[in-house]
């Protein structure tokens, strides 16, 4: 009888937590918000998303998080990729339904791509993007007017997959400019001044987070350095990581909610 129990109990604790890490925590996206001192981007709130790897049959998802974005009331939404599930279209939600669930957005969009993105087709989602009208940054930079300010967003190629170059990216820019890149890892490297402000993801946060610890397993060459949240280094350069919106190669999270980012510059 007590082992009856005992067996009845593992086996519901084993089917809870199967049922947290798969189905309920990946879908608890928790709104992060930062308030930055920047007297030049001062009254702007930028919403930052990222590592959306949108799978097939998921366009209850891609609804629910464009109307998380746009609910933000935002005056600029900006995206450091992978919007792509897997390695490959098969497995993910075809390109072109992305970019037409991105272009449900309202504020303007702003890119760079993953390397997912890569692996499935850098050319061939930049081509669908720009017919939505969303620009893509790669190793390039674009000039925008909000409110009564001229901002410059670059952004560069993904670390593992192209070639990240910063110098090219912020050609002919002044700041006020904001950086964005899809791997974290390259942010120590970065000597160019008077950067506003740095985004960044693909670390996921680790997608399993040991309380104390931080993540175990983590595609960083510094470790837990990066994974999540503001970093600011000796010199104030500031650089956000997001936890990013889905999961890729195990389909869990724990201790590890998907973040949607919200940036007030005060
Ligand atoms: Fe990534």
């Amino acid at each position: 009888m007590n082992h009856s129990i005992i067996l009845i109990t593992t086996i519901l604790l084993f089917l809870f937590i199967l049922i947290w890490l798969t189905l309920i925590e990946p879908n608890q996206i928790e709104i992060k918000h930062y308030k930055i001192q920047d007297p030049q981007l001062k009254g702007l709130r930028i919403v930052f998303a990222g590592d959306f790897h949108f799978k097939k049959h998921q366009q209850k998802r891609a609804d629910k998080i464009i109307s998380l974005i746009n609910q933000q009331n935002a005056d600029l939404v900006l995206s450091t990729g992978d919007y792509i599930y897997c390695h490959k279209e098969s497995a993910s939600m075809p390109i072109a339904k992305i970019a037409e669930n991105l272009s449900k957005i309202q504020p303007p969009f702003y890119t760079t791509l993953g390397n997912h993105d890569f692996w499935a087709g850098n050319e061939k989602i930049t081509k669908e993007f720009e017919k939505h009208n969303i620009t893509v940054l790669s190793n390039s930079n674009t000039k925008i007017k909000i409110k009564d300010k001229t901002i410059y967003i670059a952004g560069v190629e993904d670390l593992q997959t192209g070639s990240p170059n910063v110098e090219k990216a912020l050609e002919n820019t002044t700041s006020p400019r904001i950086l964005l890149t899809h791997s974290p890892d390259i942010f120590p490297d970065i000597w160019q001044e008077d950067i506003n402000l740095i985004l960044a993801g693909h670390l996921h946060g680790g997608q399993i987070r040991i309380p104390l610890i931080g993540a175990i397993i983590i595609p960083s060459k510094y470790g837990n350095t990066y994974s999540q949240g503001l970093i600011v280094d000796n010199n104030n350069k500031k650089m956000i990581v997001t936890k990013g919106l889905g999961t890729s190669i195990l389909p869990i999270r724990f201790n590890c909610k998907p973040d949607l980012i919200v940036i007030d510059f005060i």
